[in-house]
């Protein structure tokens, strides 16, 4: 019997690997504006176009979305999308190992520009029917934001039809404060938004 693919993945690769079988035909998606050193993909195809504000080498492409992405109007089939999610730089995050791995956002209006510049410029360059995977975590500092309702909203806004949502669940451990009292539930999930122009 064929396995049926969930909606629940423990790994970035597999929910990949589902969006392509679901909606690419099992092509490899095409583009990925911000890839940083690329850990998406392995064991699978990276992108044929890769870009990032910081690239980890001469093969990426120097890019930042604030300025728009070099690709012509509906030329583009499908798109990765994993952006930085936290933001906020005070207390404890200034330490944190992803953040300075992955950079994050001073403040949430400037996640907002960010993810809304983005999610114009793929309307722009997709082709029709075209695909966006937009990784997106909820963030809790001091109090919670469920980021992954405001990208669901931002893209209806921009035009985009919901096709799917997938859920990563880590199953791996990370790293925490014993000496802090938890007030909220630790995030060991990330949501995987598939979105069609
Ligand atoms: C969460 S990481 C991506 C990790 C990647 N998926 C991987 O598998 O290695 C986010 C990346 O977005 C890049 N980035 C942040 N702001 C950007 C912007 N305005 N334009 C382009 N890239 C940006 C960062 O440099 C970082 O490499």
């Amino acid at each position: 019997m064929t396995q049926v693919i969930k909606s629940i993945q423990n790994r970035d690769q597999d929910v990949l690997m589902a969006i392509r079988e679901l909606y690419l035909y099992g092509e490899k998606f095409e583009l990925d504006p911000c890839y940083s050193s690329g850990k998406f993909y392995e064991g699978i195809e990276p992108p044929n176009i890769t870009m990032d504000k910081e690239p980890a080498n001469y093969k990426i492409i120097k890019n930042d979305i604030m300025d728009g992405i070099p690709c012509k109007d509906s030329s583009i089939t499908s798109i990765v999308f994993d952006p930085p999610f936290m933001f906020g730089t005070h207390g404890q995050t200034k330490n944190n190992i992803m953040t300075k791995r992955f950079t994050m956002f001073d403040s949430w209006e400037q996640l907002e520009q960010m993810y809304k510049k983005a999610l114009s410029e793929f309307y722009r360059i997709l082709v029709k029917g075209g695909i966006v995977a937009f990784k997106c975590q909820d963030y809790t500092d001091s109090r919670t934001t469920l980021t992954h309702c405001f990208v669901h909203n931002w893209a209806i806004e921009n035009g985009f039809k919901i096709e799917d949502l997938f859920i990563m669940v880590f199953s791996g451990v990370r790293i925490w404060n014993s000496n802090l009292t938890q007030r909220h539930a630790r995030k060991y999930h990330s949501y995987w938004i598939v979105l069609r122009k």
